[in-house]
């Protein structure tokens, strides 16, 4: 398939490229675009054809269903029953963001969209591009990640070029996701809030607008026993090397990664971050990740790791941990999906 592409810049977005861009969707084809969390792969969320699509390019299994994404708080409002109180309060504080809410679903949006469902997962970015594909394609766009199921979810060009060119219509590249990390996920659906996912939106912060909200079991890492979110049971992201999490403290997990590349005969890197490198005995066998004074930069570089591990010849990838406090949640969540194995004390 002849793929188009448009680059496009985040400072002067040019409309016309935009446009040209949304015709697609309107059309009922696929166009990858950026969020400020991750790139998406959109399709227009009312028409079925439109997002079988996406779930045949990505691999994706049906029962794992989509989020839409919409371009202003009152699209939103077309496509919930609207049973929530709260949803006025908590739309103008948290949208546009990196976080996306579950409700119960209007019957406009088909079945396909929420994988059999009755609940609906809306997010509204604040991306400058996104908000403008949106607002030009005139409806709402459902996208999950832009990878192929079971990679990590693209933060730059280079990784959506490479799982998507030549398998869909158009790309909208437009250089580093902001985040690096997928969206906060809620779920406002149930009697009580619950966070399904960690995201650059933090647990500290929503439990200031929600007290009464719950954490999923898998948050955490822990076995899901019900998959409330269905990506929830499919394992995600693993390089295709061996990676192996030190789980707990920090003085303790360098202790042991040390120990543990001594006996190593195989071609090993340790993922560390600025402030620990100096401890490793050579630091041309370590990647950082980020500052762990600004844990922010650990998660926008995060994926682009893990992607680039399987490029280099490397059998294992020995990981720091990371504390779990604002996005540290996330991190951690990530990370343990992301390993073969995690080494507890
Ligand atoms: O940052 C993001 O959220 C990115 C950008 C493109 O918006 N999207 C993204 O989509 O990460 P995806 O499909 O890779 O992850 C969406 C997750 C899946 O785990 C899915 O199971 C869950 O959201 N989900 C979607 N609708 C749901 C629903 N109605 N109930 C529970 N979980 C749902
Ligand atoms: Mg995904």
């Amino acid at each position: 398939m002849n793929t188009k592409i448009f680059h496009i810049s985040l400072e002067n977005p040019e409309i016309e490229k935009l446009k040209n861009a949304a015709s697609y969707i309107k059309d009922n084809k696929l166009v990858a675009f950026p969020t400020e969390t991750v790139y998406g792969l959109g399709a227009n969320a009312l028409n079925e054809m439109a997002v079988r699509k996406i779930f045949e390019v990505k691999g994706r299994p049906p029962d794992n269903p989509l989020i839409v994404h919409v371009s202003s708080i009152e699209m939103a409002k077309r496509f919930i029953k609207n049973d929530i109180d709260e949803f006025s309060r908590l739309t103008e504080l948290l949208w546009p963001g990196p976080i996306t809410l579950i409700f119960n679903k209007e019957s406009i949006i088909p079945d396909i969209v929420s994988g059999g469902l009755s609940t609906i997962a809306i997010r509204y970015p604040a991306h400058p591009i996104a908000q403008k594909l949106i607002e030009l394609s005139g409806v709402p766009i459902a996208a999950p990640s832009a990878n192929i199921s079971g990679k990590p979810s693209p933060t730059n060009e280079e990784h959506v070029t490479n799982d998507l060119k030549g398998r869909v219509e158009c790309l909208v590249l437009s250089g580093r996701t902001v985040f690096g990390l997928e969206s906060t996920i809620v779920d406002l659906s149930k009697e009580k809030p619950n966070l399904l996912r960690p995201g650059p939106i933090s647990v500290e912060r929503l439990k200031e607008l929600l007290p009464e909200m719950t954490i999923h079991s898998s948050v955490k890492g822990e076995e899901a026993r019900t998959p409330l979110a269905p990506g929830m049971k499919y394992k995600h992201y693993s390089p295709e090397i061996e990676m192996i999490l030190y789980d707990g403290e920090l003085d303790w997990a360098i202790h042991n990664i040390i120990d543990e590349t001594k006996k190593m005969k195989v071609k090993y890197t340790i993922l560390c971050s600025e402030e620990t490198q100096k401890l490793y005995p050579d630091p041309s066998k370590t990647v950082i990740l980020g500052s762990r004074k600004e844990l922010y930069s650990v998660a926008a570089n995060l994926f682009d790791v893990l992607l680039s591990l399987t490029k280099n010849d490397y059998e294992v990838a020995l990981c720091e941990p990371f504390p779990e406090t604002g996005i540290g949640l996330a991190i951690m969540n990530r990370l343990r999906k992301a390993s073969w194995k995690t080494v507890k004390r």
